[in-house]
């Protein structure tokens, strides 16, 4: 497919950023996007992305090291946002159901998490040392001062909305381009400040509505798995897409077998939407631990407690590789996952997003 073939709205932005295709896979934390996942997407001409929201500032130097070994093409660095949350206290039929499942995998109780260690400045200021062309966030907004001072030093920022107020908030506050995160999305909704709870947009009704509210591109995610998805939507003015769920089942994700197994047996309904394993709602397949914590919903606390509490049960399951306890973060189109290469992989969407616009007669 021909560079040039993109509406306007979309080679501009391809062309700022220096990608060949308006694809970028989604930052995905906590062991998927792996500095080869990040390296092989960007080779093959989309945008890779490193999740790094919960490593310390060591540690994501270190992940930026091995993607620059692997690749010279641009990439990207996403973060969480902190969240100021009032001390909170699980109770005790929280911790009592936690304690129960970590006596059945023969681990210690879960302990009260102590006072972070690094800051989210700290993180990010190893991400401008290191010159990273793209940086995404989600879970909130940075200080503007902050933002501003990275769009002066050519840093393409990346702020997450899932709902139009918040897409609103992050054009005021200077960011370079927003990711539409419809409610189909795998992981976490990045929700920060919506007036009405949780909002769960679906990307069809969220993309057009934002894309007419903000001068600045917008980028479609949730739920898009192939070409399909990705000329839907260009249809619905979008200027590229961010797909998480579609690069999990890649040679080159850090995906353990039976998250890997779950995706790739899954169907339409296999996702539910949940705060049983951070306090925080996010998309995954369902497992025990989930059906299980829904009878204690209105007690789990806020996120990032539960996170914590949960850590040392979602480990443990992983090393004995059982899916029971672990996060099987999908979207809801997990059921159209493929097992190929990032490149194999970008190469068919690619592909498949020409074959569609052409099959509903777009002049190519
Ligand atoms: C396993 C997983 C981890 C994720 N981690 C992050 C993250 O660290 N930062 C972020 O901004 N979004 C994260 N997301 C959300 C993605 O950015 C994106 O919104 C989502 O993957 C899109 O939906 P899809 O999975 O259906 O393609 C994650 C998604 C998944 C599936």
């Amino acid at each position: 497919m021909q560079g040039n073939f993109w509406p306007d709205h979309i080679r501009r932005l391809i062309e700022q950023i220096g990608m060949e295709h308006p694809i970028i896979q989604a930052p995905m934390a906590g062991g998927p996007s792996t500095a080869e996942l990040v390296a092989s997407v960007s080779n093959s001409g989309a945008l890779g992305f490193l999740g790094v929201g919960y490593l310390t500032p060591e540690q994501i130097d270190l992940e930026i090291r091995k993607v620059k070994e692997l690749t010279n093409r641009p990439f990207g660095v996403n973060l969480f946002v902190p969240e100021i949350s009032e001390a909170a206290k699980p109770s005790d039929k929280v911790l009592n159901c936690l304690q129960e499942f970590s006596n059945e995998l023969g681990i210690d109780p879960p302990q009260m998490p102590g006072p972070p260690k690094y800051s989210f400045e700290d993180q990010l200021s190893v991400i401008i040392d290191h010159k990273v062309p793209v940086f995404s966030f989600t879970f909130g907004i940075p200080d503007k001062a902050l933002i501003r001072d990275l769009i002066e030093r050519d840093v393409f920022v990346i702020g997450t909305a899932t709902c139009v107020e918040e897409g609103v908030l992050l054009e005021e506050a200077g960011c370079s381009a927003i990711v539409a995160q419809g409610s189909e999305a795998g992981g976490h909704r990045g929700t920060f400040g919506s007036t009405e709870g949780t909002p769960m947009i679906g990307g069809l009704a969220l993309v057009p509505q934002l894309v007419d509210k903000v001068e600045i591109p917008v980028i479609a995610s949730g739920g898009i798995m192939d070409g399909r998805g990705i000329a839907a939507s260009v249809a619905l003015g979008a200027s590229t897409v961010q797909m998480g769920t579609a690069f999990l089942c890649c040679e080159e994700a850090g995906v353990p077998g039976p998250w890997l197994d779950s995706l790739l047996s899954s169907k339409d309904i296999s996702t539910v939407l949940t705060r049983a394993f951070s306090g925080k709602y996010a998309r995954g397949i369902k497992n025990r631990f989930i059906d299980e914590m829904s009878l204690l919903e209105d007690e789990i606390p806020n996120y990032p407690l539960q996170n914590s509490l949960t850590r040392s049960l979602r480990n443990a399951s992983k090393d004995k590789g059982d899916s029971d306890f672990m996060s099987l973060w999908a979207g809801q189109g997990a059921a159209m996952s493929r097992k190929l290469t990032a490149q194999e992989l970008v190469d068919a969407l690619v592909s498949e997003t020409y074959q569609v616009l052409k099959s509903i007669g777009t002049n190519l």
